[in-house]
């Protein structure tokens, strides 16, 4: 106990790269359940500095598809909330994690090929100074990855130099994706689903994943994820409907009451009075829309009744004029025709005069 104390109080002083060196040298003393800590936090901060760059690349080629593109892609690679997938991997790799991390040079080489790529051409990546027609690693394959080396050292943030990386091949880690034609791996964005893959006998494909193992290579295996684009080509690695998923290494069927879109990192409650079950992925609103209807309804209705009575008051407010215009009409032509009848009394002209 108290060794392990002190070993991870040395470590503290060290570089990183000074500590994955002496981890390659010696790997059983680092099996230490205290130093596990230490490595998470310190593969948690790399993989923070190689989100930032994907966010600065992604957002530069996706500028126009939400205004905050910024922060839209710090949400999908914000990994800080669920590191479990990234202890897993840290201990499957043998402490040369770092060392199989894609580089800002490659991370650009995939963008670029793949998703600026016209989907139609097919997805294969340009070959490069690892994977080309003379030298095919098995890390080249979909789903794998190699390290750089013992006595190498990575710069995560060089965007120029292509590494030389076709060291001790092995299957990509889950949560991870390792694209054919490349040696390296990328952290899957969160919403998106990245176990490893599983070799059906019969067709050869390891599933879920739509790639198939090399020909002639029996001791090749089915790796991790292999591509990440558009969910037109790769929509095997996006949360499926009515489940969500709280990391890229977990998927949990959407409980009863809420609803679950593909790509969900949680479930959403559905409202109340919306019937909606477990594997639903939209809200059944009918309810909602009878409501309102018969709101609707009601409101006409009420409408109608008022302008109803509106318009008999004004019928009855008419019937009455007319009828008093009817009245003086007739007491009018009554005076007329006296006026006319004793035209020669004087007081009476000047009665008719006034009348006519
Ligand atoms: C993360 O990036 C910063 C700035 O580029 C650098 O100073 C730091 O050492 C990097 N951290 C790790 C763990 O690579
Ligand atoms: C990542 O998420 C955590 C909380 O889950 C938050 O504190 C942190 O600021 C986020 N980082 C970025 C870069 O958005
Ligand atoms: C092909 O791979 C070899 C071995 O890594 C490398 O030396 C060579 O430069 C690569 N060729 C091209 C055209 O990239
Ligand atoms: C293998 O693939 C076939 C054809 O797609 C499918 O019917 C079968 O269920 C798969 N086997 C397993 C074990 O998934
Ligand atoms: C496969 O692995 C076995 C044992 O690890 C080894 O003896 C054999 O040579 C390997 N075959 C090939 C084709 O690499």
């Amino acid at each position: 106990m108290f060794s392990s104390i002190f070993l991870v109080l040395v470590l503290v002083g060290l570089s990183w790269e000074q500590f994955v060196h002496s981890q390659n040298v010696d790997g059983n003393q680092f099996a230490s359940p205290a130093a596990i800590p230490f490595m998470l936090s310190m593969a948690n901060a790399q993989l923070s500095n190689l989100s930032s760059i994907i966010n600065s690349e992604l957002s530069s080629r996706f500028h126009f598809c939400s205004r905050d593109t910024q922060a839209d892609w710090n949400k999908a690679f914000n990994f800080s909330s669920n590191l479990r997938f990234l202890s897993s991997c840290l201990q499957k790799t043998n402490g040369d994690f770092s060392k199989r991390l894609c580089t800002a040079a490659e991370i650009n080489f995939y963008f670029d090929s793949m998703i600026l790529q016209d989907p139609g051409s097919g997805s294969f990546l340009k070959l490069n100074k690892n994977c080309n027609l003379t030298s095919w690693s098995p890390g080249c394959e979909p789903g794998w990855a190699c390290s750089v080396g013992p006595e190498q050292s990575v710069d995560l943030s060089n965007s120029q130099l292509f590494p030389s990386r076709m060291h001790d091949c092995r299957a990509c880690c889950e949560g991870f994706f390792c694209p054919q034609g490349l040696t390296c791996m990328i952290p899957c964005p969160l919403g998106s689903y990245c176990p490893n893959a599983k070799l059906n006998r019969t067709t050869g494909v390891c599933e879920p994943y739509l790639y198939q193992l090399p020909p002639g290579r029996p001791n090749h295996t089915c790796g991790g994820a292999n591509i990440w684009a558009d969910v037109g080509r790769s929509k095997e690695m996006f949360c499926p409907d009515g489940s969500f998923c709280p990391s890229s290494t977990e998927q949990i069927p959407c409980e009863s009451g809420h609803y679950c879109r593909m790509g969900s990192t949680s479930q959403n409650r559905c409202f109340k009075l919306t019937s909606c079950d477990g594997s639903a992925t939209n809200q059944d609103i009918h309810a909602y829309g009878v409501m309102l209807l018969v709101a609707l309804s009601t409101v006409l209705l009420i409408i109608y009744n008022f302008f109803d009575q509106i318009l008999a008051a004004r019928e009855r407010r008419l019937a009455k004029s007319r009828e008093a215009a009817a009245k003086s009409a007739k007491a009018t032509a009554k005076a007329q025709q006296k006026c006319k009848g004793n035209g020669k009394s004087t007081a009476k002209v000047e009665s008719c005069k006034r009348c006519s």
